[in-house]
């Protein structure tokens, strides 16, 4: 018996830590291979296809049984039992979460499998394959052609594994154990106020890579001086060492070469001639391309300088003001994730028509299609990892979940010059640990990329309970580069009427900007305004609340609480809510509120 158990444990701690590859740099306009589309899957309530009958997981054996989902197996014989078939089950859409597309999966969480066959056209044995997930919630258990390739926790974020030594021409099949289960120590924990849409919400490709391709690179403007380029490549394959690389701008008639180090790293700053900044009046992007060998990779890249000066927020040294509203990535209309251009279409549309220049993506980072529609767009962004309410402060792994998906959406998008704002964290109570685990996540963040702003969502209170002097009395205030606060007035506590009697003591030479305020209506439902849920009440709590807000000395921003309705199951009240938390300026039926237009007024008439 003990022989049997060591080589389990053994077999089992090696496949359990496959963590996903080096993420691919800009796979966003790599050409690739996608497989999107319909994808069968089964239902795995009792984790029936993962763990055999003595609860042992069937890929942490070297002979796993028939019962294994990831072998795809079919009976070889008549009398063979093999107790699933993928091919006779039932579809979903890839990208897309399962609860908007099937009914019976409305409210469900827990494991459910996905299988997709593929072939590879023009298939080259010298050529490197990868598997790149855009995003999948919550747990993925990835295999390929019956072998695992690795494990990715995290909803919101991407990941890749390299297949080269499993994947042929034909009859490649994927299998993904997909888990969104909730968890104490997961992140985010285990109470949101979103929907935890499950599935492979974003594309699925397969990259073909040369033997040694550009894994990696980053292209800033330089902090300080308007007319220096900041950037990296990073080679990966056996022909990293001394390659020569180049960065070529053919509008700048820039072409520079550089080798790369041992370890196929080369740091470069190149000088350049006056640029044609990105800004909001003029989303300015340049085309660039990167190529070392027989890889070339291009690029979209805006440059332009974020800093702050006192309480000013300045866009290539020039002062902005925030004008901004808040978005969940969901469709409200269709009810489900949001992934496609389209959808980043329709939600940053509605922030322009609302007069917005910034959104603030939250509470997780948003598909791709949303960042690079804001580079095109002029839309500046605040990105945000799910470090929300009540996270397990003191738990080390949980800390290393954080700042995994937080060093994956930096990643992503740090050659995005729409991105602004890094924000660590929403809403997170006070203490000690909670202190340690938020400034190491921005340590962390200024590490990976000291090019733009740190921030969080913290809570602001008043002085005495009922009082009128609100403080922001939180020691993570010292570390942030802007001081953001969400603030319920009116609606949560107070009286909207008092509003105006308010004062804020903040005495931290910092910009602010107001994160989060709003108030829940129902749209098409009338009354006087201060009949709470009619579209009276929001309205006035928005005509009373944005001047106030506008009076804080150190006012540069506000993002209000949000965009569109979206689904919570913390929002049980009937007639009103019925599973929507009402705050949206626009319905789930895509109808436009009051206070849709109080606060296009608010931003037409802010002469800031
Ligand atoms: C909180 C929180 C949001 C939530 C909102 C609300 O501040 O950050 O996620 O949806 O308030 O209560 O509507």
């Amino acid at each position: 018996m003990r022989l049997i158990v060591s080589s389990f444990l053994v077999f089992m701690m090696a496949t359990s830590l496959l963590a996903s590859d080096a993420l691919l740099q800009n796979n966003y306009l790599r050409k690739g291979l996608t497989l999107n589309g319909k994808w069968n899957y089964i239902v795995d309530v009792y984790e029936t296809g993962y763990y055999n009958y003595r609860w042992e997981p069937h890929d942490g054996s070297t002979n796993p049984g028939s019962g294994a989902f990831f072998l795809n197996e079919k009976p070889q014989n008549k009398r063979e039992i093999i107790e699933y078939d993928f091919d006779m089950a039932p579809t979903l859409l890839v990208p897309g979460d399962w609860n908007s597309q099937k009914e019976k999966l409305f409210y469900y969480e827990g494991t459910l499998w996905y299988k997709k066959s593929f072939d590879i056209e023009n298939f080259e044995a010298n050529k490197r394959y990868y598997l790149h997930f855009g995003a999948v919630n919550y747990r993925a258990d990835v295999y390929v052609n019956g072998k695992k390739l690795g494990m990715h926790k995290g909803g919101f974020t991407p990941f890749n594994f390299e297949m080269t030594h499993l994947v042929n021409a034909e009859d490649n099949f994927v299998v993904v154990r997909v888990d969104n289960k909730r968890a104490a120590d997961e992140v985010p924990t285990l109470n949101t106020d979103w929907w935890n849409y499950g599935g492979i919400t974003r594309d699925v490709t397969v990259y073909e890579l040369e033997q040694t391709f550009i894994e990696d690179y980053s292209l800033q403007l330089d902090k300080e001086n308007n007319k220096l380029l900041n950037g990296y490549i990073q080679l990966n394959g056996d022909t990293k060492a001394n390659a020569k690389v180049t960065v070529n701008i053919p509008e700048l008639k820039l072409n520079k070469e550089f080798t790369t180090d041992a370890n196929g790293h080369v740091k470069f700053s190149i000088p350049t001639k006056k640029l044609n900044l990105w800004s909001c009046d003029n989303p300015k992007l340049y085309d660039v391309s990167f190529a070392s060998g027989d890889d070339i990779i291009s690029d979209k890249i805006g440059f332009r300088q974020i800093s702050t000066r006192g309480s000013d927020i300045l866009l290539n040294d020039e002062v902005v003001f925030l004008k901004g509203i808040c978005i969940h990535e969901e469709n409200a209309m269709r009810g489900g994730r949001t992934y496609s251009m389209e959808d980043a279409v329709t939600h940053l549309n509605w922030a322009k028509e609302l007069g917005c220049n910034f959104v603030r993506l939250a509470h997780y980072p948003h598909n791709e299609n949303m960042v690079r529609l804001a580079d095109e767009m002029g839309m500046l962004v605040w990105e945000e990892s799910p470090v929300y309410w009540t996270i397990q402060w003191e738990n080390p792994e949980t800390y290393k979940k954080a700042e995994q998906q937080l060093t994956e959406v930096v990643y992503r998008d740090k050659n995005r010059a729409s991105v602004i704002i890094w924000s660590m964290a929403n809403e997170t109570p006070q203490s000690e640990p909670r202190l340690e685990f938020l400034s190491n996540l921005a340590k962390k963040t200024r590490s990976l990329d000291d090019t733009r702003l740190v921030s969080a969502a913290l809570e602001v209170h008043s002085t005495v309970p009922g009082g009128n002097t609100m403080v922001i009395d939180d020691q993570f205030a010292d570390v942030v580069d802007i001081l953001s606060f969400n603030q319920y007035y009116g609606w949560y506590w107070g009286d909207i009427e008092n509003i105006k009697n308010l004062k804020w003591e903040i005495d931290i030479d910092k910009p602010v900007v107001i994160s989060e305020f709003g108030a829940g209506a129902l749209q098409g439902y009338h009354g006087d305004s201060l009949t709470a849920w009619s579209e009276e009440f929001q309205e006035l709590l928005y005509e009373k609340t944005l001047p106030v807000l506008n009076a804080i000395p150190q006012i540069s921003g506000i993002t209000p609480w949000i965009i569109s309705d979206f689904r919570s199951p913390r929002r049980v009240l009937i007639p009103y809510q019925d599973g929507w938390n009402r705050k949206g300026l626009i319905s789930e039926t895509g109808n436009k509120k009051k206070a849709f237009y109080t606060l296009q007024n608010f931003y037409k008439n802010i002469n800031k």
